[in-house]
């Protein structure tokens, strides 16, 4: 067994956001956001679950701070709810919910947590909905004065800002699939959200550094290294098609200014554009869209491995047997970070990366004795850790590491069926109860290092 140790200076943090663990959904003065309204909806939430109460940590924050001080974390990556702070999308911002955001983050810098605030995390105001939401250009506009507000508010206080948290889920799986809030089904609206997404984001980056000189502000992909299943030219091809519109549709614009020509064609060819002339690209948006960023966040869960559908477009195959899969499905792959972070910094040019999500949802039995055996759970947080320190030894500047997440919490479209806490909880009691990966985290954290074990990925790596 080897001890792997982190460059001091490493932020070691745990990740959560707002919709999936604050509840009080009429509290506060908070307005409804969009998967309040989607989750009202018929057959769309998994367990026909609603984000109302959730985790309560709008109430029981105090005491959730006191579990990131015991888990000795050096930065939480937290969200502001739209809605809580503009319930109506506009106007005048609602005091308690600024009020909220601002005790947590006096208590966590009195803690000696940095705060890593994320402004969007999915929650758009669903009034902002109402007014064509995301596809419309308007709503660009409007984050770009939520943005202000919390800036002027926490901008003294606060120095990691990321504008957007995972911008091709908004789009494809709230516009184009429709399993996502807001439920459209809609390619061409997909498309137009994207690029709202990405140009306010540019103005936003703006808005902020004006605001908050000292600020570091990034965005927040999910980056997933698409493989084929097969070296067959159509399976390949499938392979390229899903790296064009998952990963490169927003990596290029942001870190190139331009978007993917080949995915471009792809589009125009399944009928969603009618020419490479983008209609909803004003001039000057893709300079604003590549503003320079101080840090990539990227969350990485997987790989994706790729064939060819009977219609020509990629299907994601399942790529391992079902013991190496998570409750999601999703394949446990940490190589795929090293390639993530690889093609990043080496293709992109990307200079800071912070991991800004990591972690598994499993089956966790009841608890026993005040705590939750995790052991699966524990070896996907190690074996991901253990990529990073790879990169990191081979020169990738990675900066941070936080793991998702806290607290079991309200996962999406699957409601309160899969579990990616470090704490389990009891949604009914609002209860909360260690899993041993929180004792594992702590234990690594303490010593800015990770121990790897006869079973971890190491000793599986192919050569
Ligand atoms: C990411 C989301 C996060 C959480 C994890 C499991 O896509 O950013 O909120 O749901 O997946």
């Amino acid at each position: 067994m080897a001890l792997h140790r982190f460059p001091a200076g490493f932020l070691w943090g745990v990740a959560t956001s707002a919709q999936q663990i604050e509840g009080a959904r009429n509290e506060g003065g908070r307005g409804d956001s969009i998967w309040d309204r989607f989750a009202a909806m018929p057959d769309t939430i998994e367990d026909g679950s609603r984000p109302d109460t959730t985790c309560d940590h709008y109430h029981r924050w105090r005491e959730d701070l006191g579990r990131l001080r015991w888990l000795g974390v050096n930065a939480y990556r937290f969200s502001t709810g739209w809605s809580r702070i503009l319930p109506t999308g506009h106007g005048a911002p609602n005091p308690a919910g600024l009020d909220f955001y601002d005790a947590l983050v006096d208590e966590l810098l009195a803690s000696g947590i940095e705060p890593f605030l994320t402004l969007n995390h999915w929650d758009l105001p669903d009034a902002l909905q109402q007014r064509g939401g995301w596809a419309a250009r308007e709503t660009a506009r409007a984050f770009v004065a939520y943005a202000e507000v919390v800036a002027r508010r926490l901008g003294d206080r606060v120095r990691f800002w990321t504008t957007h948290n995972e911008p091709w889920c908004i789009a494809t799986l709230g516009h184009e699939e429709g399993s996502h809030a807001p439920g459209r089904r809609s390619p061409q609206e997909a498309l137009r959200a994207a690029h709202h997404l990405l140009v306010s984001h540019g103005w936003a980056v703006e808005a902020i550094r004006g605001l908050v000189p000292a600020a570091q502000v990034g965005i927040v992909l999910n980056l997933s290294p698409a493989w084929p299943a097969s070296p067959a030219e159509a399976d390949r091809d499938a392979a390229r098609q899903f790296d064009g519109f998952f990963n490169r549709w927003y990596l290029d614009p942001l870190l190139r200014g331009r978007y993917p020509a080949d995915a471009v064609a792809d589009r125009i060819r399944r009928g969603h554009l009618a020419s490479a002339d983008l209609p909803f690209v004003q001039d000057g948006d893709l300079d604003r869209v590549r503003a320079p960023l101080d840090y990539l966040g990227v969350n990485y869960y997987s790989r994706t491995v790729l064939a060819a559908g009977p219609d020509g477009l990629p299907k994601a195959v399942p790529a391992a047997p079902r013991e190496e899969l998570t409750e999601m499905g999703w394949e446990v792959y940490p190589d795929g970070l090293d390639e993530v972070l690889g093609r990043v910094t080496g293709e992109y040019g990307v200079r800071s990366v912070h991991i800004t999500e990591n972690g598994a949802a499993f089956v966790d039995p009841a608890p026993a004795d005040g705590r939750i055996a995790d052991p699966r759970r524990i070896a996907y947080l190690r074996d991901h850790l253990l990529a990073v320190h790879r990169a990191i030894a081979a020169g990738v500047p990675v900066h941070g590491y936080f793991a998702w997440s806290l607290l079991d919490n309200f996962e999406w479209g699957q409601g309160f069926t899969r579990r990616f806490g470090l704490y389990g909880v009891d949604f009914a009691t609002g209860e909360r109860t260690p899993k041993d990966s929180a004792f594992w985290y702590r234990d690594s954290i303490a010593a800015r290092a990770v121990a790897d074990g006869p079973e971890s990925c190491i000793a599986r790596r192919k050569p």
